[in-house]
């Protein structure tokens, strides 16, 4: 079994109104944290983040999010330290691809959290951590009717690739 990273004390960052968090790696102790942020998800975060719709988060699913392996991949969390306990804001994950040299991006920030930069730092941090592991491209899915995340994207200097097969979906990617 690959090793774990060691838990990181973090890092604080504000949003644009500043509020404090914590940015750091996710730990496999997140997982009830992670589960009550689910929870605090509109049905269309859900379905934008996980590209369909879903009404729980399975513990299954919750412990697979939190334990991940990290030589291919990298989940970074938000952890609002100012409410006990601790609550997760926003992730930020990539997936890596081996065998083409790249990493699949997802990012989610809670609702009440959202518009204060928050997904933009997750997003240059992915960059960032995709570029530390030579990676060639960073891309993802996201669905045609998410303006807020293509608009995000396109800002960050992303771009479409050609339509994909899942109708209403459109696949942006960055070279790095
Ligand atoms: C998309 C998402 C990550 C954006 O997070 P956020 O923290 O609100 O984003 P930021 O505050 O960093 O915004 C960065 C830029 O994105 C664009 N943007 C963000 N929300 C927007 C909105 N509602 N409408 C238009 N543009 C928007 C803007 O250009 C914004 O810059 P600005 O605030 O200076 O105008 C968040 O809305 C979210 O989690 N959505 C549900 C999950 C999802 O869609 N994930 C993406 C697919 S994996």
């Amino acid at each position: 079994m690959p090793q774990l990273l060691a838990p990181v004390p973090g890092e604080q960052v504000t949003t644009r109104d500043h509020r404090p968090l914590q940015l750091r790696h996710i730990e496999p102790a997140d997982v009830a944290a992670i589960q009550r942020c689910f929870t605090r998800l509109s049905p269309q975060d859900i379905r934008r983040r996980f590209l369909h719709a879903m009404s729980e988060l399975p513990d299954l699913m919750a412990q697979r999010l939190c334990r991940i392996d990290p030589a291919l991949e990298t989940a970074l969390v938000l952890e609002d330290r100012t409410v006990t306990p601790g609550e997760i804001r926003g992730v930020g994950r990539i997936y890596v691809d081996e065998v083409v040299n790249s990493g699949e991006f997802s990012v989610l920030v809670e609702h009440d959290w959202a518009r204060r930069g928050l997904g933009a730092l997750l997003m240059q941090r992915l960059v960032d951590d995709s570029r530390r592991r030579g990676l060639r491209e960073i891309w993802g899915y996201v669905l045609q009717e998410n303006r807020p995340m293509l608009e995000l994207c396109r800002e960050l200097g992303f771009e479409r690739r050609l339509p994909v097969d899942e109708p209403g979906t459109a696949q942006i990617s960055l070279q790095l």
